[in-house]
């Protein structure tokens, strides 16, 4: 397997609107992550994944871009960008961007123009239909808005007020290379890839026999050629990373994106997990590890991430944020950070903050969680009970702003924070956790540690064992002649972990630990308290 710096590397998303206010709007800004870099760099990560600053009516939280070679006021100017970058570059850290390329905001020029006149020059830089078909965006019933000025339809994934860019217009595709050019030449360190498998349509945009299923919209013939011009257009020309944002894509397809002799992107998310498992279900967590690992190790390279500005905190969702908010936030770490591929840390995660419940959905500010409430409301159903059943995967619930100590607005924002609080900010605190030496953050920063200094957890082999256990997820990775143990015991109940008699026999020293060592182990196995997490040596 070669080498790379990017397989190495762990990335720390900003989610730069919840991170730092420094003007009281009550919005985070550009300003804000340059004064916390110390604190970013303290973690020891090599990458900040920056979300989408550009200009922007900013009705998708900044994925909805009306000028691409702008800052958006909220997070400051260009200027402040340009300092932003010098000072990730200084610390030894690299700066990757959110590319979203697949839609524009409908107050982009180009939109604006396009949708004129049947006739304008722009017409074909979106998707223009005189009829539509039954599809299903994201954020709305259907992918197809009529736009009264010429009587036709434009097609959409998400928003009404994000038109999917025409991607089989060569135009098109050349004002997109020369803006990813415009960033890479100042000098970033590559891209995140908004949902880039959606870029090819299909074509004459059949009827979905069941539109409920959205999968139609992505992974489309066309889409790799898209890829690899790209590639060899503008990415090949520069040292960069790039993560593709990979929705309904399976292992197979998997590697036709990622690929090493492919020519694409380096490295992608796909959702197997995020999207599709609502809760921990081990189960089916270990068989999409496996899966995943058998498709691509020694093809292409994966990531591991339980969390984003999309779906909702790994504790509250997948682990325990009451009794074991801290031992199930560094058990999960444990498994992020040595599973094959980049682990992600999402702003937060570091100091095991949890998702929110607000009283009323005029606290919540998420589109794609008003949409729907909005939409089943009018179906006649119980607002309450809409509301109630959207919470648990509601965005929000990640993008309540970062809590940095327990005065006013944890100490965020002077003004008024664009979103609520999450009122536990008085306990969950990154003051807080710098000052316990027990915290999730010094156990994120250890690992990170482990990781730079120990190869075996991004190049070893990965060998899970006792597979049908319900609660201990254990696996090896080996590189030469070291091997390592990873036990986990994903579970709030205290359970005796028997190992194959080989391992048992062979567990040398350990290289890491959630809870204190115990005084004695039972004499038949290994007893793992909640949420333990343990990495053992094999001699
Ligand atoms: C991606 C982003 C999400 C956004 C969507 C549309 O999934 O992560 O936040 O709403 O694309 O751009
Ligand atoms: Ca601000």
């Amino acid at each position: 397997m070669n080498k790379t710096w990017w397989k190495e590397a762990v990335v720390y998303q900003i989610y730069w609107r919840s991170f730092f206010d420094t003007n009281g709007d009550g919005f985070g800004d550009l300003q804000g992550i340059i004064e916390k870099l110390d604190y970013v760099r303290s973690l020891g990560v090599d990458v900040i994944w920056l979300n989408p600053c550009y200009g922007s009516p900013d009705v998708d939280n900044g994925y909805d871009i009306s000028d691409y070679r702008s800052v958006m006021a909220k997070a400051g100017t260009m200027q402040d960008f340009d300092r932003l970058l010098a000072e990730v570059h200084a610390r030894g850290m690299k700066l990757i961007m959110d590319l979203v390329v697949n839609h524009t905001s409908d107050q982009h020029p180009w939109f604006q123009e396009s949708r004129s006149s049947k006739d304008n020059p722009k017409r074909d830089y979106y998707i223009w239909r005189s009829e539509k078909n039954n599809w299903r965006s994201y954020f709305t019933p259907s992918t197809w808005e009529l736009d009264d000025r010429t009587g036709e339809y434009y097609f959409h994934s998400f928003a009404t007020e994000q038109p999917d860019l025409n991607w089989s217009n060569p135009r098109v595709r050349e004002e997109i290379y020369n803006m990813m050019r415009f960033w890479l030449d100042k000098g970033i360190d590559g891209f995140r890839m908004d949902v880039i498998n959606l870029l090819a349509k299909q074509a004459g945009f059949p009827d979905a026999d069941n539109p409920d299923v959205i999968s139609y919209l992505g992974n489309n013939p066309g889409i790799h050629e898209y890829l690899q011009e790209m590639h060899e257009r503008v990415l090949v020309h520069y040292d960069v990373f790039t993560v593709g944002e990979i929705p309904f894509v399976s292992p197979e397809d998997g590697v036709l994106y990622v690929g090493e002799e492919r020519s694409e992107l380096n490295t992608l998310f796909h959702f197997e997990v995020c999207d599709y498992m609502a809760h921990w279900d081990i189960h089916r967590f270990k068989e999409i590890q496996k899966r995943w690992y058998d498709g691509m190790w020694g093809k292409g390279w994966n990531s591991q991430f339980l969390n984003n500005h999309d779906h909702t905190r790994l504790v509250t969702r997948f682990g325990n944020d009451a009794a074991y908010r801290v031992e199930s936030a560094k058990c999960f770490a444990t498994l992020l950070h040595t599973l094959p591929g980049m682990p992600y840390v999402y702003q937060g995660e570091e100091i095991g903050m949890t998702g929110v419940r607000f009283p009323s959905i005029d606290d919540y500010n998420d589109i794609a969680m008003k949409n729907k409430y909005q939409e089943e409301v009018a179906k006649g159903r119980e607002p309450q009970e809409v509301f109630e059943s959207l919470l648990h995967l509601a965005r929000d619930n990640s993008r309540t702003p970062m809590q940095w100590d327990d005065t006013a607005n944890a100490g965020f924002s002077k003004g008024q924070p664009w979103l609520k609080m999450n009122p536990n900010y008085r306990d969950i605190n990154v003051k807080q956790a710098l000052a316990d030496p027990d915290s999730v953050f010094y156990y994120y920063q250890k690992l990170i540690r482990l990781r730079k200094e120990n190869d075996v957890m991004i190049y070893g082999v990965y060998e899970p064992i006792l597979d049908d256990d319900a609660r201990i997820y254990a696996y090896y990775r080996t590189l030469g002649d070291l091997k390592w143990l990873v036990l986990l015991n994903i579970s709030e109940e205290e359970t005796l972990c028997r190992l194959p008699d080989a391992a048992a026999a062979r567990l040398g020293e350990t290289i890491i630990r959630n809870y204190p060592e115990r005084i004695a182990e039972a004499a038949d196995g290994l007893l793992l308290r909640p949420y333990e997490a343990r990495i053992y040596q094999i001699n």
